[in-house]
């Protein structure tokens, strides 16, 4: 595939939706078309998912599979045909953040994710991905500032510590392909 793949992920509050335009214009100035895109979402049945997802109360294994199927849709529809028109995507959460909050937040078993993988993407990977990582309670902090919570912003602290330290093995895990970038700064 031709393209570049980025991914941006981090904690609800780490701020970085804020940060998509930027990267997207440093990938314009360097010649890429470029799409910009999110998970859950990115096609019009996986925003459809992405409501249900983020206001339905639903059980945790369903949870997963819908995570997978609306990205299973914007695997097919969007990003693979972008990569192969040689575009840059870059894409508001990926994978990384089915295994940091359906394994690490919600301790759905590894393995179980790691079988979605092998079904719904087994020859796609983020050839980069961004990690805005902060300490809790500044997230914590903006994330109450901005707005309604949906309903993985309402989870306890707990949770969120616990998606925090599998984000951060994970980067540690693969340093070729994670940046951790500090965003506890205004
Ligand atoms: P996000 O777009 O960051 O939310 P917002 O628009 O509020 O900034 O992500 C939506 C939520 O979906 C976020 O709380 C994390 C969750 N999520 C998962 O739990 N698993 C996943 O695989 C993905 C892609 C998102």
């Amino acid at each position: 595939m031709k393209g570049f793949f980025l991914t941006i992920e981090g904690v609800d509050g780490a701020g970085k939706s804020s940060h998509m335009e930027r990267i997207s214009s440093c990938f314009q100035s360097r010649q890429y078309d470029i799409v910009a895109t999110r998970e859950p979402g990115g096609t019009p049945l996986a925003e459809s998912l992405r409501e249900l997802l983020l206001n339905q109360d639903m059980c945790l294994e369903t949870e997963l599979l819908l995570m997978f199927a609306a990205r299973q849709e914007h695997i097919n529809k969007l990003i693979k045909p972008a990569l192969a028109a040689g575009k840059a995507v870059i894409c508001d959460r990926f994978t990384d953040s089915s295994f940091a909050y359906q394994g690490g937040g919600r301790q759905l078993a590894h393995h179980k994710i790691q079988s979605l993988v092998d079904l719904v993407h087994p020859d796609l990977k983020p050839n980069f991905t961004l990690l805005f990582d902060l300490p809790l309670e500044i997230a914590r902090t903006r994330m109450v500032r901005e707005r309604n919570l949906d309903r993985f912003e309402q989870e306890q602290e707990e949770f969120f510590e616990r998606v925090r330290s599998t984000y951060l093995e994970r980067a540690h895990a693969e340093p070729e392909r994670f940046v951790i970038i500090d965003s506890s700064q205004p």
